[in-house]
Parts: C-alpha cells; sequence; structure tokens
C-alpha cells in the first residue's frame, strides 16, 4: 500500500497511529543529528522527521541521498510536533519515520515548485508538468474542474442534455480562420476544426432535443492575447421554443449558481443595457461597471467658439475624474496625454478642464472658451469642485474606443476597483450586420445565423443599404468586469430570411448552398423558433478568480505565438506523410 492518508489530512487527532504517506520532496532541512522533510502531495504537506536518537544509521543515510522532488514512501508514528506552524494545516504534527522508500529520483527541478516560483514563463511553459504541481498553479486546474462540475449540475437538472458534436467539419463563420486538417482519403480536401458547434446546435434542435449543452473545445485561428487562446472552451447551449427573456433569465440563473457554488458570491439581479448606450455611454460594448466616469457629450456646447479641433470633430466627449483624484500635476497630465498618443491608442490629444475649489476653471484650452462656458462643460459631465474633465474629439467611433481606453486605465491607476467586486451585466439589442468600409460589404456582428428583431423582419427582406445599416438583433452579451464571457441570439428558422442574410452578407446563392445547404435545407423540415448562448469557460474561470489571464486556468496552454513549447508544436511533418496527404511538396525541379 501505497498510503493509508494523503499528506494534508493529518492532525493531533492522529498522534500515535502509524501511517503511510507517499509524495514529493519539497524541502529538506539536514541539522546533522535530525532531519525534518517536507512531503508534498495534491492535498498539502506533512513535515517527516528522522533523527539519530530515533532511526536506524541506514535510514539517516538513505534520507540523506534524497533530493527536491524524489518521490517517496515514508511510514511512521504521527507525533506532536514541539514547535507547531500555524502556515499550514498539518502544522500541528509530524511523522516520526520508520520507513523509507524512495520510489523515483529526481532531476533538480529548473525552477523551485512552491507556491510562489523563481521561473520565468518560458521555463514554466517548457516544464508545464512541474509547473502544475504548484500548488497555486494546481488550484486554478482545481476550480475549472469545480466549475465544469457545477455547470453539468445546473445545466442537468434544467433538463438540458449535453451532446457532443464532432471535431472534424466545415467551416463556420464566427469572425475568426480556421483551423484545417487535410483528409487523407479525400485528396486535397480539408476539414475544419470547429469555431463553434454553431450549427450542430441548431441542427440538434430541428432534431426535437429542446434543450441541448456541451462544455466544448472551439479552435480559432487569430491573434493571441491574454483573453485568447487559439483553442479554448465554450459551455454552449441551446434553446427551443424560447424568447430572448427566457434565455436571458435561464443563464442569469447559471452564472448565479456558479458564482454561489464556487466563490460563495451572491450575485444580485443582471442589470441590461442596450448596445448603443454601452457605446455612448462607455465607447465599448463590454463596459466594466465596477466603477463610474461615464461618457459626457459636449458637441453642443463646445462648438462653434473658433477652436478648430474641436470645431471639426465628428464627436467631442469626455470623462470626469473625481475629486483628490484629480489633483493631476502638469507633468503627469502630459504623460497621460503621452500615454493616449501611442500608436496603440492613436489620439491626437487629450485636453483637461480642472475645477478648482476656490471655484476657478484652469483648462488647456482656456484661451478659446470663457470660465462660463467652461463650467456649463462642468455642469454637464456632474463636475464638482476639485474634479477634473478629460476630453477627446475625432471621429465618433474612433474617439468612443480611444475615452475607453483611458477611462480604463484610470479606473486601474487611480484603484478605482474593490478586489472581489463583480458586476455582470447584459448588454442587448446589438446591430445585426456591420458595414465594412475597407470591403465595402456587409459583416455579421455576431453570426450569420443571428435573427433580427422580429418587427425588423420586413425592413431585412424589403430595406435600402441605410435600413440595413440600422436593423437590430435578438443578439446579447454577458460582460462581468468588463470582460465578454458569453454571447448568443435568437436564431433565425426560416429559409428565405436566412438566404437574405446570406445575400447581404456577399454570398451567392450557389455558395451559400454549397456552404450552408445542410441547414437551409433543414429550416425546410420543421425548424422550431429557437436560441442560445455560449460562454467563454477559460475566461468564466479567470474572472471569478479576479484574474486577466485565462492561461493560468488551462492545463496545457498555447504561448502568444500559439506554440506548444513543452511538446514543440506546431512542428513540420515528414515528406512521406505530406504526400499521403496529397500536399504538394514543392520539388526543387518545379520551383
Ligand atoms: P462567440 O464567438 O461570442 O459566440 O463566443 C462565445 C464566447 O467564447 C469566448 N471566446 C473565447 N475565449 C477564449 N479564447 C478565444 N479565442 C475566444 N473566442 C471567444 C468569449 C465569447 O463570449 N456560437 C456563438 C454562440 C452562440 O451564438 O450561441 C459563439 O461562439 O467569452
Amino acid at each position: 500500500m501505497y498510503r493509508t492518508h494523503n499528506c494534508g489530512e493529518l492532525r493531533t487527532s492522529e498522534v500515535g497511529q502509524e501511517v503511510t504517506l507517499s509524495g514529493w520532496v519539497q524541502t529538506i532541512r539536514d541539522k546533522g543529528f535530525i532531519m525534518w522533510i517536507d512531503v508534498r502531495d495534491r492535498y498539502g504537506i506533512t513535515q517527516i522527521m528522522l533523527s539519530e536518537e530515533t532511526s536506524t544509521p541506514q535510514l539517516m543515510e538513505t534520507a540523506r541521498t534524497l533530493g527536491r522532488e524524489f518521490v517517496i514512501k515514508v511510514t511512521g508514528e504521527v507525533i506532536e510536533r514541539s514547535s507547531k506552524s500555524d502556515k499550514i494545516p498539518t502544522g500541528d504534527i509530524e511523522i516520526k519515520v520508520n520507513t523509507l522508500d524512495v520510489l523515483n529520483a529526481s532531476k533538480v527541478p529548473p525552477f523551485t515548485i512552491g507556491e510562489e516560483t523563481d521561473g520565468g514563463d518560458d521555463l514554466r511553459m517548457k516544464y508545464r508538468f512541474l509547473d502544475l504541481r504548484r500548488s497555486s498553479v494546481q488550484r486554478n486546474i482545481i476550480f475549472r474542474s469545480q466549475l465544469a462540475i457545477a455547470t453539468r449540475q445546473y445545466l442537468a437538472s434544467n433538463d438540458f442534455i449535453e451532446v457532443e458534436t464532432p471535431v472534424l467539419i466545415k467551416s463556420t463563420p464566427e469572425g475568426a480562420r480556421d483551423f484545417v486538417v487535410p483528409s487523407r482519403m479525400n485528396g486535397g480536401q480539408f476539414y475544419a476544426l470547429p469555431q463553434s458547434p454553431q450549427t450542430f446546435k441548431q441542427l440538434l434542435m430541428v432534431s426535437g432535443f429542446d434543450k441541448y449543452f456541451q462544455i466544448v473545445k472551439c479552435f480559432r485561428d487569430e491573434d493571441l492575447r491574454a483573453d485568447r487562446q487559439p483553442e479554448f472552451t465554450q459551455i454552449d447551449c441551446e434553446m427551443s421554443f424560447v424568447t430572448q427573456e427566457q434565455i436571458l433569465n435561464t443563464f442569469e440563473g447559471l452564472t448565479k449558481h456558479l458564482f454561489k457554488t464556487t466563490m460563495n458570491v451572491e450575485l444580485g439581479d443582471f442589470p441590461r443595457m442596450q448596445y448603443d448606450d454601452a457605446m455612448q455611454q462607455y465607447g465599448s460594448d463590454k463596459p466594466d461597471l465596477r466603477f463610474g466616469m461615464p461618457f459626457t457629450e459636449l458637441n453642443d456646447l463646445a462648438k462653434g467658439h473658433g477652436f478648430s479641433v474641436f470645431d471639426n470633430a465628428e464627436l467631442i466627449v469626455g470623462i470626469c475624474v473625481k475629486g483628490e483624484a484629480a489633483n493631476f500635476s502638469n507633468k503627469a497630465l502630459k504623460k497621460l496625454e503621452e500615454w493616449m498618443k501611442r500608436p496603440q491608442i492613436g489620439a491626437k490629444g487629450l485636453v483637461n478642464v480642472k475645477f478648482n475649489e476656490d471655484d476657478s476653471v484652469k483648462s488647456s484650452v482656456g484661451k478659446f472658451y470663457d470660465e462660463a462656458q467652461l463650467k456649463a462643460w462642468g455642469e454637464k459631465a456632474g463636475a464638482e469642485a476639485g474634479d477634473m474633465l478629460l476630453i477627446l474629439s475625432g471621429e465618433t467611433d474612433k474617439t468612443r474606443k480611444q475615452l475607453s481606453e483611458l477611462r480604463l486605465e484610470l479606473g486601474r491607476r487611480l484603484e478605482l476597483i474593490k478586489p472581489g467586486d463583480f458586476k455582470p451585466l447584459w448588454v442587448v439589442d446589438f446591430p445585426l450586420l456591420e458595414w465594412d468600409e475597407e470591403s465595402e460589404r456587409f459583416h455579421a456582428m455576431h453570426h450569420p445565423f443571428t435573427s433580427p428583431k422580429k418587427e425588423e423582419i420586413p425592413n431585412m427582406l424589403n430595406g435600402d443599404h441605410q435600413t440595413m445599416k440600422n436593423l437590430k438583433a435578438d443578439a446579447y452579451d454577458l460582460v462581468i468586469n468588463g470582460s465578454e464571457i458569453g454571447g448568443g441570439s435568437i436564431r433565425i428558422h426560416d429559409r428565405a430570411l436566412q438566404s437574405k442574410n446570406f445575400e447581404l452578407l456577399g454570398f451567392t446563392p450557389e455558395e451559400a448552398e454549397a456552404q450552408f445547404g445542410f441547414l437551409l435545407g433543414a429550416f425546410e423540415y420543421g425548424a422550431p423558433p429557437h436560441g442560445g448562448i455560449a460562454f467563454g469557460f477559460d475566461r468564466l474561470c479567470a474572472v471569478l478568480n479576479g484574474s486577466s489571464s485565462i492561461r493560468d486556468f488551462i492545463a496545457f496552454p498555447k504561448n502568444n505565438q500559439g506554440r506548444d513549447v513543452m511538446i514543440d508544436a506546431p512542428a513540420p511533418i515528414s515528406e512521406e506523410q505530406l504526400e499521403e496527404l496529397s500536399i504538394g511538396v514543392v520539388m526543387p525541379e518545379e520551383v
């Protein structure tokens, strides 16, 4: 038997018992006549003790061959420690060792395996199996498991059925590039890995499953960021005979359940915000509501006073920085302006108006506006004595985006975000289509299967270009703390409307048929009204733990270049394999 107990469970109540533990050597303290060794497993750390008084010389000798991360098995008596530790739950006891077996030796690990580590990112990724031994990393993976189990519990108890959908499929457009897999048996043809199971879950509704879910891997070949991985996991869901209202309520219920069961956090009812309002008030479709600082538009007050930058701008918009925080020095303001002018943000300048405690007003554009005019701006923005307005101007979408970045940065710098605070929000009524000036075509704002609002259907079937730009969809996002956690929509379930949508998105009828004939065909066999949502499971793990990086919650993540540096993938394949897959190998004579 390898163990009677794990390394986290022994207490003074077990004093006097003979126990067997197995685990990894964490630390060794050798005082010559006495040795203490910390033995670690997933459950905790237990101290074992050997001494010249109580152990045979042979046992002491074996103990001296040990190094960090050796795997050992010890048997001994639980005794009360003379000097107790309140740092670990087993800190009141130790094991007086009778036998010690080395189950496996270990090379010296390339970084310290502990709560904290000295290993850099690259090294830790290369030796991810060692990084995963660290309790702080293990906790995240265990949390993820608990979250998946709680998700299944909630959805199963609400009559959802878990169905697995295929991974080798044909491209589903979700806005990213596909990863493709060549087919050996169908030379020159490729499967695509699913960006999501979208079309399959809709087909399951046509099949009558009524409520579907799947905790499922999705694959998207897109630029990576802290909250994006090329393969990630969704809690993917679909329901039949539902309204948007019922979907929002069901998944608000799921979210509350997950927060309660995994973090013991009670979330109140989720507010809802129209997409247009989110853009106007926060310059973002995923506003972080853990702090205020909404936008104030100043076009009506600031235009027409000879300041050409504002006069020529499509939008003049500001945020009000409150109280103490507004006492920025001129130097700090200059720095902030430079930060805004970096190419990543691209602002042309940053205007400030300070409302001083003595009721005077000072502004970087003071020569164009008198005090009364500036005070009117302050009034509109709700500024009080001691506050400061920061204002940007320019083309509407760009300016809003830039001000949103500034708002978030100030939220961080001024520490306006309370740790452990959660602010969920439904953003609703997204536009159906987005006009892309560059390619001169519409893109689906969510995906091509999203339904316009019921009252918009006649407009969609008959409207002109401008009408199409303004169509609103039954589409919604769940945002928590400024992170897009989930997105979904009511779907089109009618062939004619779906065909019209493909046409607007630039598909010829032949292309639509070739790519989505199966779905269009299915709509002709009694497709029920349906809709759904998918949560980003990795993001949900991260947000629940107040982390901005989803990598910490993925056992084997990819780096920013999309590489797994541990297994060294992607990697070339042999010429034989390429040939078998009918993928052209360029021969020297062909060059
Ligand atoms: P969407 O594309 O909005 O919707 O994706 C749903 C959620 O998945 C998460 N997500 C990601 N997480 C990590 N890395 C990525 N690269 C990544 N991309 C997306 C986000 C996002 O909100 N089929 C639709 C859902 C539906 O309509 O039901 C879909 O996939 O948290």
